[in-house]
């Protein structure tokens, strides 16, 4: 495995790699779990090369956000990208993607960006959508893997690279859970005991969700009211923002339903821990995947 630090060195590789190589990209901000393992295993089953890069990017982080504290153990993710097959990781530093002469940003409009998390991490979209679109410009990946479990980053993801026609498919990984339901997060680190324990009431909050609307009460107020009741019970979790939503433009709906989106953010101790269930157009519904035993 290859490990690059700056575009010049990873241009050289790709030299060497020859033209028509196919390759499948992992963005992540590092201190891997089994959820970027399992978009790392997706890539590596279908693409002849897989990038992955590490990256904490300062541009998505607000002034009172945890950047210095964001966990980082850069020779364990390597010992773990190098057990999954990647064949080179990118690992830049803050200069070498934004040097002091740097003025370019992509930003988007309208309710994707706006409400939710939008709403709550101003900017914070403005600094996925300048690193990505950066990140694909240097990897030039013909496909790249992002997590379910951020997922209005990933629709903003699909937006820009629709709106901009970047030649990338994007590919969604289901959301990879703990045997107990918590989604798996590099914030869960900051999790007490205790507070890990309650960390479970969002998994349970989107099942009682489900349950309504699966006893025919389909209407997003009575979805709502049966998701808010169960993290009011949890003393340990504050409830940030509960909603049914269109997947793609983040719009709210008056009913779930196939095409619909269950998005849960609370509070439990230090993380905001973000949750989702995705009723497929099809009808089937995408809870996500319990991780396997061993894994990161
Ligand atoms: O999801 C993440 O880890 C980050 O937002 C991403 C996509 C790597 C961009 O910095």
């Amino acid at each position: 495995m290859e490990v690059v630090r700056s575009v010049a060195a990873w241009r050289a590789l790709r030299a060497n790699w020859g033209t028509g190589v196919e390759i499948g990209f992992v963005p992540t901000m590092g201190y891997l779990h089994a959820g970027h393992l399992s978009l790392v295993q997706m890539a590596r089953a279908a693409h002849a090369r897989v990038v992955v890069s590490i990256f904490v990017n300062p541009l998505q982080f607000g002034p009172s956000e945890d950047l210095a504290a964001y966990p980082r153990d850069e020779a364990r993710d390597l010992t773990l990208l190098e057990l999954s097959g990647v064949d080179a990781v990118f690992l830049p530093s803050p200069a070498e993607m934004y040097p002091p002469d740097f003025a370019t940003g992509v930003t988007l409009s309208g309710p994707l960006v706006e409400r939710l998390e939008g709403a709550r991490r101003p900017g914070h979209f403005a600094g996925v959508a300048t690193v990505v679109t950066k990140l694909f410009g240097i990897v030039g990946p013909s496909h790249a893997y992002f997590g379910q479990k951020d997922a209005q980053q990933l629709a903003v993801v699909r937006r820009f690279v629709a709106d901009l026609a970047l030649p990338v498919e994007i590919v969604a990984g289901p959301i990879i859970r703990e045997p107990d339901g918590l989604a798996l997060s590099s914030r869960n680190v900051y999790l007490t005991p205790p507070q890990r324990a309650a960390a479970t009431v969002l998994r349970r909050a989107l099942a009682a969700g489900r349950f309504a609307s699966d006893t025919g009460m389909h209407d997003a107020k009575s979805m709502l009211a049966a998701m808010r009741a169960v993290i009011a019970a949890e003393p340990l979790a504050t409830l940030d923002y509960v909603d049914v939503v269109d997947p793609a433009t983040f719009v709210p709906r008056d009913h779930g339903g196939p095409g619909s989106l269950l998005v849960l953010v609370a509070q439990v101790g230090k993380p905001r821990l973000l949750d989702n269930y995705l009723w497929r157009a099809d009808g089937t519904w995408d809870t996500g995947s319990v991780a396997e035993e061993g894994h990161a």
